[in-house]
């Protein structure tokens, strides 16, 4: 049996990848399967936490179990639920895959193939969700004991270079941990197994911890993340 050491906490997720509008039958997107994030739901779930699971594009059979889950299609709507729904979250996790970009303008109608080739697109920035979070945090707009979890995937010659790469972007985030995945060479994106660490920020100056993650299902990493995040918690 799972232990039920997430017993009434709160936890929001986010899953998925954001499509960017083009016209009303095109997009920009990035290719994620939702397994992570959607492991983590149900896994949290079982563990007796209270799930909000925010949902971009998935290759999911469905949704999962014991879990409030709403769905969003672009990085503005999922930053809106998530910006709105953190205040009431114990543990935010960003497991999302977010489009950096956006097309400036959405075509009200189809694009057509243009006599001269295609037209350029013009991008813009999307807001960068994760560090909107730990802003609204120091703000005040997000309780102080909220614990924010980012991801990153990141590709590295060797492992070295792959957790330098982490432990640089768990700094500049600023979020309280950082799962970090190594991909590249067919590598966790859309394939049953995954490996990585949990990168933990220091305390008042002191260095941070990392703790591997062992190879296995996105379930198996799941509980293992979720047990990094419980020992993260407040007393509860
Ligand atoms: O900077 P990078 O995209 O590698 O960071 C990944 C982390 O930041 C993930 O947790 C992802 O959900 C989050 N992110 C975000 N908003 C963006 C881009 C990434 O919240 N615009």
């Amino acid at each position: 049996a799972l232990p039920r050491d997430l017993e009434g906490v709160r936890v929001l997720i986010s899953a998925g990848g954001t499509r960017e509008a083009l016209d009303p039958v095109r997009y920009l997107g990035n290719h994620s399967s939702g397994k992570q994030g959607y492991a983590l739901a149900r896994v949290a779930a079982q563990r007796g936490a209270q799930v909000t699971l925010v949902s971009g594009a998935v290759s999911q059979p469905g949704d999962p179990a014991g879990v409030e889950v709403v769905h969003i299609d672009s990085a503005r709507e999922l930053a809106e639920e998530m910006t709105a729904r953190s205040a009431q979250a114990d543990v935010v996790i960003m497991a999302a895959a977010v489009a950096d970009f956006r097309p400036v303008g959405v075509a009200g109608t189809k694009i057509k193939k243009g006599a001269h080739g295609p037209a350029p697109i013009e991008l813009t920035t999307n807001p960068d969700i994760l560090a909107g979070l730990v802003a609204a945090r120091s703000e005040g707009r997000i309780p102080a004991d909220t614990v924010i979890v980012g991801f990153a995937a990141e590709t590295g010659d060797d492992d070295g270079g792959v957790l330098d790469h982490g432990r640089a972007k768990l700094r500049r985030k600023g979020c309280d941990l950082l799962v970090v995945n190594a991909v590249g060479d067919g590598r966790a994106f859309g394939t049953e197994d995954n490996t990585g660490w949990v990168l933990a920020a220091g305390e008042n100056g002191e260095a941070g911890t990392e703790t591997g993650l062992p190879y296995g299902s996105k379930t198996l990493m799941a509980s293992r993340i979720l047990d990094q995040v419980a020992a993260a918690l407040p007393e509860h």
